[in-house]
């Protein structure tokens, strides 16, 4: 025990990843345990994760990209959309409110035509007022699939070349790079899912080429801040290669 707690000390010292990447994923799991209705499970959910962004701005990271509905997302119950769109409502509304004690730069991967206008609205808002916070930026991924991200990028570029504004062959990964959500930043060196699931669910298809994914059994709800050490510590234990010897 007293090895495992100095071994924490040292990893919970070293730098935390530039940017780390959450599929914050296990909320109806959690309500059905209960005996809760799913909503209340997106209810814990969303305070979670209000607890881990604040975390993640103490520990010094740069980026925090959080998936919170994905393009295949809108399958689920009309209840249970609504249910999470209010939170997000709720949550957008207070983040707005408290953006001078925060300071937290917000952005939006996703299409977010699809959201209700007023939806939009915020997220548009939060956007533009946080623009000038440099202390953590949270990256919120609504209504996002990697791959709807990768096509919107590929038409993009295509009607670049029908314009005649450049060739096919002159398109580069950094180029390609920039047509996407996550135009200027840095690829996530640590993605995390909690809940079991070990798969990627269409999430940052593109930029996850080399991250480094912890999977927890944690269900996302009960994610505590000594989850996120420890799956920061985990990061240090691996050895990036990079396709090196
Ligand atoms: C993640 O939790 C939240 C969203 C996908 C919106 P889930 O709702 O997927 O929870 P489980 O996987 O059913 O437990
Ligand atoms: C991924 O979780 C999407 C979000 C957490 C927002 P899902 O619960 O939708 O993924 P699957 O269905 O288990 O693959
Ligand atoms: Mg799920």
């Amino acid at each position: 025990m007293a090895i495992f707690k100095k071994k924490k000390t040292e990893m919970a010292q070293l730098p935390p990843p530039k940017h780390i990447a959450i599929i914050m994923d296990g909320n109806g799991r959690w309500a059905k345990n209960r005996g809760l209705p799913r909503t209340a499970g997106h209810g814990a959910g969303a305070e979670t994760f209000r607890r881990i962004a604040n975390y993640c701005r103490t520990l010094g990271v740069e980026y925090l990209t959080v998936y919170a509905f994905s393009t295949e997302n809108w399958k689920r119950s009309e209840d249970e959309i609504a249910g999470i769109m209010k939170l997000l409502r709720n949550y957008l509304l207070e983040a707005l409110q408290d953006m001078e004690k925060n300071h937290v730069r917000f952005k939006f991967f996703g299409d977010l035509t699809r959201l209700s206008p007023d939806l939009q609205e915020l997220c548009r808002k939060a956007e533009m007022t946080s623009s000038k916070y440099h202390e953590v930026q949270v990256n919120f991924c609504l209504n996002y699939g990697g791959r709807d991200e990768i096509i919107r990028a590929a038409q993009a570029f295509a009607a670049k070349v029908a314009a005649g504004e450049c060739a096919p062959e002159e398109l580069t990964e950094e180029q390609f790079g920039n047509l996407l959500y996550s135009a200027g930043i840095p690829d996530p060196e640590l993605i995390i899912r909690p809940s079991g699931e070990m798969r990627t669910s269409n999430f940052l298809l593109w930029q996850s080429a080399y991250s480094e994914y912890v999977f927890m059994n944690v269900l996302w709800p009960d994610f505590k801040e000594d989850d996120l050490d420890a799956a920061i510590a985990e990061y240090h234990r691996r050895n990036r290669r990079f396709g090196g010897a």
